[in-house]
């Protein structure tokens, strides 16, 4: 949700970049953060947890064989970005970044088009709710082959999509995909501390953010006919570990999403 006046109104992306320790945020968006770390003390550690598995989901991805994704919900430019986790594994990989933020746009244009070696990025200033305006936006089709695989990243978005149908949005974009195409979703979850992300989500509802939590089930759901890549849906910090890590229940707790890779079968 974006204020007229960025004084005026705290941003979901300057809230996060907060979080993560960045300096493209606002006082009203740190206050607004505070609030929300009373409520949810580990949450700048969740905010790293899922930074982290989008840095090892895109690195599997590149190292499957994916040279071209589509990044939506992007957020502001957070080194490293998507592009250049991908371009260490596959230099000509070409990336497509989605987020609906005029904040991010400003930094997009600046910082998505830097150091990109032999691959290429773009940005599309666009609402993952409106799936078709994407895929016929000129700056997609201009970087995208659609007959081949695509890398499709939704990672802490679409608890900011409230009302709109998730699996119709996430199938319009699927069935607009070539086969071996991947889906790579985080997102926000009640199931291990309701009361702790109800508070949360509370502190986003009042200042008319949107803040929509959601079940393992019906995460699950939104991956329907895909291969679900091992470990399945599960929180971020227990996907894509090499080694096996044992986390404590109460790590769920604190990180408090659910995340998921698939693959779209031939
Ligand atoms: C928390 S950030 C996630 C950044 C990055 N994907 C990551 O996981 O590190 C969420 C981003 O989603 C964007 N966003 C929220 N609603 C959106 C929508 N309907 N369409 C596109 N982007 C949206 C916000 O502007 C924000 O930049």
């Amino acid at each position: 949700m974006n204020g007229e006046n960025p004084l005026n109104q705290p941003h979901t992306s300057r809230i996060y970049d907060y979080f993560l320790g960045g300096k493209d945020n606002y006082e009203i968006d740190r206050k607004a953060a505070q609030e929300i770390l009373q409520a949810w003390p580990h949450i700048r550690q969740a905010a790293r947890v899922n930074r982290q598995f989008m840095h090892r989901s895109t690195r599997f991805l590149a190292e499957a064989g994916i040279r071209q994704f589509l990044d939506i919900g992007t957020g502001i430019p957070t080194e490293p970005n998507l592009h250049q986790i991908a371009q260490r594994t596959v230099p000509d990989a070409r990336v497509v970044y989605v987020d609906n933020d005029p904040l991010v746009l400003a930094h997009a244009r600046a910082l998505m088009t830097m150091d990109n070696g032999a691959g290429a990025t773009t940005y599309i200033h666009g609402d993952v709710t409106d799936p078709a305006a994407i895929l016929r936006a000129p700056e997609l089709t201009g970087l995208l082959d659609l007959n081949e695989p695509v890398g499709l990243s939704m990672i802490a978005l679409l608890h900011f999509v409230e009302s709109a149908d998730i699996n119709k949005i996430v199938s319009t974009f699927l069935d607009a995909l070539a086969p071996g195409s991947y889906l790579v979703i985080c997102t926000i979850t009640a199931d291990f501390a309701p009361e702790q992300v109800a508070a949360a989500q509370d502190v986003y509802r009042v200042r008319k953010l949107p803040a929509q939590v959601r079940t393992h089930e019906e995460v699950t759901s939104w991956f329907a006919g895909l291969e679900l890549v091992e470990p399945g849906i599960v929180p971020p910090h227990r996907w894509g570990l090499e080694q096996t890590t044992e986390f404590a229940p109460s790590f769920d707790a604190k990180v408090s999403c659910y995340c998921g890779v698939g693959r779209k079968p031939a």
